[in-house]
């Protein structure tokens, strides 16, 4: 049976571009036929959030957006990457067989060296955490403590399921077949742009944010940035940061009416208005069930907590059999 797995770390709120990249994604793909196993990578947030508090915020954020977007926790494994102790212990097994080299190539740790470089550093490794160099391996150790087969993921974690599937082979040649050496399951998805028209990220501050209210949705719709083309002259919607993110979320139909509004010569205060109130009939039943969990703080530790338990009900024996493969074992 097909073992899907993703999860999403917790390193700011969610916004339109998680729920279309990640959390839409990640519940499309579930049916009866397969086991699923969702969680938040929390571990993975203590690597850029500092800040305690706000880590506890961001994880219960991201819990409640998946939960409100439909997750159903008796349909699903919904955990916390914490509660699960057997991923940090195998993680330290597995880098004891990872060369050091396949981590070096690893993009999010190469883009840091970069910055160094660029800022004229004179080490390159400077404020770079053995956190963040060791990333992928404990997102192996994420996939490969439940044995999963299939991981849905955005092109960008592409290269790190790679990482995974060597490590996942290395482990298996050395140590007898084991792991399922898992598939990246890639949805070519366009990028969805944010408010300025550079893709949306919390580090750029231009985010349309999922759980906000209707003012504040509406305040960032409209802070999308357009030309200075008059009400009444045609309007290109190739290459159109607004448009771009319309069709990131709307209908086939929709997005026809839309492009016939650009070509008749829309205002682009009412085209605005048209993507936020679409934009607002999709989050409103999200935020109503969000506000009603939000109000119940128990019921999602409750869920998580019991998520937990099941899912150890697989990682504990399967930590057991990997440390026995490795030799460590009672006498
Ligand atoms: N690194 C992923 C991201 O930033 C999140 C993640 C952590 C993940 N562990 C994972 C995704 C395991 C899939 C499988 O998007």
């Amino acid at each position: 049976m097909k073992r899907i797995l993703t999860g999403i770390t917790p390193s700011g709120y969610p916004h339109l571009g998680n729920y279309i990249g990640a959390i839409k994604p990640s519940l499309d793909l579930l049916d009866e036929k397969c086991e699923s196993f969702l969680f938040i990578a929390d571990l993975h947030a203590v690597i850029k959030v500092s800040n305690p508090e706000k880590l506890k915020e961001l994880s219960n954020g991201i819990a409640m957006a998946w939960l409100a977007s439909g997750l159903d926790p008796e349909e699903t494994n919904f955990y916390r990457q914490s509660d699960i102790p057997e991923i940090t212990e195998l993680a330290w097994l597995l880098s004891c067989i990872t060369e050091k080299g396949l981590l070096n190539r690893a993009h999010a740790y190469k883009a840091a060296m970069d910055i160094n470089n660029e800022s004229g550093k004179k080490d390159v490794d400077e404020g770079i955490s053995v956190g963040l160099f060791s990333y992928p391996l404990l997102m192996a150790s994420d996939i490969l403590t439940p044995n999963a087969t299939h991981v849905p993921v955005g092109k960008d974690q592409q290269q790190h399921l790679e990482i995974t599937r060597d490590i996942a082979e290395k482990f298996n040649r050395k140590y007898g077949n084991f792991f399922n050496v898992p598939e990246a399951v890639i949805k070519e998805q366009k990028t969805v742009l944010g408010t300025d028209g550079r893709k949306m990220s919390k580090s750029y501050n231009n985010i349309i944010p999922l759980l906000a209210e209707e003012k504040e949705l509406r305040k960032s719709v409209m802070k999308i940035v357009t030309n200075s083309q008059e009400p009444g002259e045609k309007k290109d919607w190739k290459e159109n940061t607004l448009f771009s993110i319309y069709s990131s979320f709307a209908s086939k139909e929709q997005i026809e009416d839309m492009k016939q509004m650009f070509n008749d010569g829309v205002g682009w205060g009412d085209a605005k208005q048209m993507v936020f109130e679409d934009l607002n009939s999709l989050f409103t039943p999200i935020r109503e069930k969000y506000l009603e969990l939000n109000s119940n703080q128990k019921y999602i530790e409750d869920v998580l907590r019991s998520g937990a338990d099941k899912v150890r009900k697989e990682t504990l024996p399967l930590i057991k059999e990997v440390k026995r493969l490795v030799g460590i074992n009672n006498l």
